[in-house]
């Protein structure tokens, strides 16, 4: 083609505050969030990575210092990154306009909160064949009133985009934007500089009443997630850790027998494994400690003696004390869980969270 992968720069959208993945985001950036123990992002980086894509410019408003201490050059990563931050956030289109210098030749956009394996060079190919001037790629759903619904017409072209509709506005088509977009400079002439301003709500109506180029890309049979609640949350945990995330090489190499145990973590003999479960970093894990299925353990954790724990996310630095018990819930970093508590389903703990022995949640 006329183009090279690793001429492309992309600006990641991480601006936003998570607000509903709180109180997990409380004293974590979602960018940060770790999903099956690795930033959220960085699964965002390897992709890019995977794709032949190695200039990022990351638009960062919440907790700007703590991403660029995670993340710094990019060099660890292999790539190069540079920030760009708002006082206050301006929305998804003011973002992308306060990073129009770095909109030299199509460049791609994406939403840092989602995970996804898509092509992106057929994606790139389909967008030069259209002589697109913006790209959606779009995926199918069930319920589409949480997202941006996207119509399109059998050439691909769109025809109508709803941010957020209600159930009246949907109609037989469900595909939405899945928060990745291929976009061409001339487009940043629609967005007003250091306005806030909605890519969703104001912009892309507006190209649909200028009729331009504008069109939608149904990728085939993608793994895709949004991972703004704490449902999805978990989802995406379990979707890992069945492999359905396909370019996260990443798990499949630490992989024997369906466990993944960190360096420098100590498991008793007696521990019953049922995998898939993965054991980060320098833990210590106790007699008769029973880890079953879609259990993820962070960094430096101490699982006492007889604790069962199923379909947990455990972050670093937790201790729960024996005889516990916690199905199906989501624990923040440096809590501490007492003896014989019992934890179920659905319960989700920010960090720092001191749980009396005995406890029923
Ligand atoms: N820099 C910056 N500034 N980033 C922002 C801002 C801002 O003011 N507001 C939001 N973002 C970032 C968020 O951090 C997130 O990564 C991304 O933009 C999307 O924002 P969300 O708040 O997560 O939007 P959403 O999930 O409700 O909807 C969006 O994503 C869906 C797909 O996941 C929309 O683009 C929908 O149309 C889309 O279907
Ligand atoms: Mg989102």
């Amino acid at each position: 083609g006329d183009f090279q992968m690793k001429d492309i720069s992309a600006v990641i959208l991480v601006g936003g505050e998570g607000t509903r993945l709180r109180p997990l985001t409380l004293h974590t950036p979602k960018a940060l969030v770790p999903v099956v123990n690795k930033p959220l992002l960085s699964y965002i980086i390897e992709w890019f990575k995977y794709q032949h894509i190695y200039n990022l410019i990351f638009s960062v408003c919440y907790q700007p210092d703590k991403l660029k201490s995670v993340f710094g050059s990019g060099s660890k990563y292999g790539v190069h990154i540079n920030y760009i931050v708002e006082k206050e956030p301006l929305g998804t289109g003011g973002a992308i306009k306060k990073a129009e210098r770095f909109f030299k030749n199509t460049t791609i956009v994406i939403n840092g909160d989602v995970l996804f394996d898509l092509d992106l060079a057929s994606m790139l190919n389909y967008h030069r064949s259209k002589k697109s001037k913006i790209t959606i790629a779009l995926t199918p759903v069930e319920d589409p009133t949480a997202y941006g619904l996207v119509k399109i017409d059998k050439s691909g072209r769109i025809i109508g985009f709803l941010e957020k509709p209600t159930w009246d506005e949907v109609g037989r088509q469900r595909n939405i934007n899945a928060g990745v977009y291929i976009i061409e400079p001339s487009i940043l002439k629609y967005i007003k500089p250091n306005k806030i301003c909605s890519l969703e709500r104001n912009i892309f109506p507006e190209l649909l009443l200028k009729k331009e180029s504008f069109y939608g890309f149904v990728a085939k049979s993608m793994y895709w997630i949004d991972l703004g609640t704490h449902e999805k949350y978990r989802q995406a945990h379990q979707d890992i850790l069945e492999g359905k995330l396909t370019n996260t090489k990443y798990f499949k190499k630490f992989y024997v027998n369906n466990v993944a145990i960190g360096v420098g973590t100590k498991l008793s003999k007696k521990t019953e494994l049922y995998g898939p479960v993965v054991i980060g970093e320098n833990c210590k894990i106790e007699n008769k400690v029973t880890l079953n299925e879609f259990t993820v353990i962070g960094n430096r954790c101490h699982i006492a003696e007889n604790v069962y724990l199923e379909r947990c996310i455990i972050w670093d630095d937790v201790i729960i004390e024996s005889g516990a018990r916690l199905t199906g819930c989501i624990i923040g970093k440096n809590s501490h869980i007492g003896s014989h508590s019992s934890i179920s389903d659905g319960v989700v703990l920010g960090d720092n969270n001191r749980i009396q022995p005995y406890s029923y949640l």
